[in-house]
C-alpha cells in the first residue's frame, strides 16, 4: 500500500490542509485564504494571520480529510511546515500537528516551506534529481539545484525585492487592487512594452543574482514624471508602464535562467511560486529552457501558490528518506534551504532582506505626491513578512 500523509501549511496568509499519496495522487488539496481579512491594511498582519489559522486549520483539516474520504486512522503520517514564515502562523500549524501525532500515534515530519516549493514538480511531472527550478512569488526569489528531497544548492536569487513584491508595489502605486500581480499583466496587455524604457538591473553583472527593487522605483519616477507633465496618468500610460515593467521582469528572469542552466545544467527546469501564473513570463522562460535543450516544467497554479498538497509530498520524501521529528519539533521563522551557501549580499544580522517580506501601505497614486513611507520598508520580524504602515 502506498503511503498516505496529511501535510499542513500555514506559514503566511494561506491556511491549508491536503492528503496526498505515495505515488502522487492528491486526494485532496484545501485552501482557505486571508485576503479579506487583511485588506484594510495593505499587506498581511501576523497577529491577525496566526488567529485566523488558529481558527481555520482543523476545519481545514476536517475538510481534506472528508474530501479525501478517509480519516485520520487511515494516515501514514502528518507533515507539517516547521518554517521559514510567520512565527503565530507557522506555530499554530505546528501545535496542531503535534496535537494530531499525540493522540494517534502517526510519525510527525516537520517540512521545510521553500522545499514545498521546490520539490513540488517531482509530485506533479514525476521529474527526477537532479533539476533547477527558479522560485518566484511575492515572498521568495532563487534558484535552486536540487539533488535530493534535502539537499539544495542555491545559485543566485534577489539581493532585495521578490518579484510578486515588486508586482504588488507598481500595482499599488498606478492605483491597481491587491494582489498586483493578475492585474499589472491585464493591464500590461492593453500596453505598449517599448514605450518606456526601464532598467535590467544587475544583468550587467555576472551570476545569478537578481534585484528588483530599483526597477519599482523607475516605476515611481517615471509616474511622478507623467504625472507632474500632464496632472495624472491616462488609461493607457498606466497599461504602457504596466506592458514595460513586465516585459523587463522576465528579460531578467530569463537572463539570469539561461545562465542559471549554463552554470548547472540539468534535464529539468522548473518554476514555482504565484509569479510564475504571469503568461509573458512563463513565455519566456520556456523559450530560454528549449534553447538551452531543456525540458521546462510549471506545475499547474494551485500547485505554485502555496498549499498543504506540497507540504504533504515534501514530507512523504523526507519521511521515505528517514526523517522522523518528535514532539520538540521547532517551528523557526528563518531556515534557509541551502545551509552550505556564504551568506548573500545584503545579508545582515537578521538574514537576507529577501527573506523578510516588506510590503509598506504606500498611498495610491495621486497628484505628484511621493509614496510613502512604508513602501521602502522591509521588516525584520520573520521570513516573507508583508510588513504593514510605515518602516
Ligand atoms: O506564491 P504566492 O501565492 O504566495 C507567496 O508569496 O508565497 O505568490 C503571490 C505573489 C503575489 O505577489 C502576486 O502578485 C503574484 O504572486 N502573482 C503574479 C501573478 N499572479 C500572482 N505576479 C505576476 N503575474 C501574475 N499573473
Ligand atoms: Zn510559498
Amino acid at each position: 500500500m502506498t503511503l498516505r500523509f496529511l501535510g499542513i501549511e500555514s506559514s503566511c496568509d494561506d491556511t491549508a490542509a491536503a492528503v496526498v499519496t505515495g505515488d502522487g495522487r492528491v486526494l485532496a488539496s484545501v485552501v482557505a485564504g486571508q485576503t479579506a481579512l487583511h485588506a484594510d491594511f495593505g499587506g498581511v498582519v501576523p497577529e491577525i494571520a496566526a488567529r485566523a489559522h488558529a481558527e481555520k486549520l482543523d476545519i481545514c483539516v476536517e475538510d481534506a480529510l472528508s474530501q479525501a474520504g478517509l480519516t485520520l486512522a487511515d494516515l501514514d503520517g502528518i507533515a507539517v511546515t516547521a518554517g521559514p514564515g510567520l512565527i503565530g502562523g507557522v506555530l499554530a500549524g505546528v501545535m496542531l500537528a503535534k496535537g494530531l501525532v499525540a493522540g494517534t500515534g502517526l510519525p510527525l515530519v516537520g517540512v521545510n516551506h521553500l522545499a514545498g516549493h521546490a520539490l513540488t514538480p517531482r509530485l506533479t511531472d514525476g521529474v527526477a534529481f537532479p533539476y533547477l527550478m527558479l522560485l518566484v512569488s511575492g515572498g521568495h526569489c532563487q534558484f535552486l539545484r536540487v539533488d535530493g528531497p534535502d539537499d539544495f544548492t542555491r545559485l543566485g536569487g534577489t539581493i532585495d525585492d521578490a518579484p510578486g513584491e515588486a508586482f504588488d508595489k507598481v500595482a499599488k502605486l498606478l492605483g491597481l487592487p491587491r494582489p498586483g500581480g493578475p492585474q499589472v499583466e491585464t493591464a500590461a496587455r492593453q500596453g505598449d512594452p517599448k514605450r518606456f524604457s526601464l532598467p535590467r538591473p544587475l544583468l550587467d553583472r555576472p551570476g545569478c543574482d537578481m534585484s528588483f527593487s530599483g526597477l519599482k522605483t523607475a516605476v515611481l519616477r517615471l509616474r511622478d514624471e507623467l504625472v507632474a507633465a500632464q496632472g495624472g496618468l491616462h488609461e493607457q500610460d498606466r497599461n504602457d508602464i504596466c506592458a514595460a515593467f513586465q516585459r523587463a521582469v522576465a528579460d531578467v528572469l530569463a537572463e539570469k535562467s539561461r545562465r542559471a542552466l549554463a552554470l548547472s545544467p540539468v534535464e529539468t527546469f522548473a518554476v514555482a511560486g504565484g509569479v510564475a501564473a504571469n503568461g509573458e513570463l512563463r513565455a519566456a522562460l520556456e523559450r530560454t529552457t528549449d534553447a538551452a535543450g531543456a525540458r521546462f516544467v510549471a506545475p499547474p497554479l494551485a500547485l505554485c501558490t502555496d498549499n498543504g498538497a506540497m507540504i504533504a509530498w515534501a514530507g512523504i520524501e523526507a519521511f521515505r528518506a528517514g526523517q522522523r521529528d518528535g514532539i520538540d519539533l521547532a517551528a523557526r521563522p528563518r531556515w534557509p534551504l541551502d545551509q552550505k551557501s556564504a551568506p548573500m549580499l545584503g545579508a545582515g544580522k537578521q538574514g537576507p532582506r529577501h527573506e523578510r517580506r516588506g510590503s509598506g501601505r504606500g498611498c495610491l497614486w495621486h497628484g505628484a505626491g511621493g509614496i510613502a513611507g512604508g513602501e521602502r520598508a522591509g521588516h525584520a520580524m520573520g521570513a516573507r513578512h508583508k510588513l504593514v504602515g510605515g518602516s
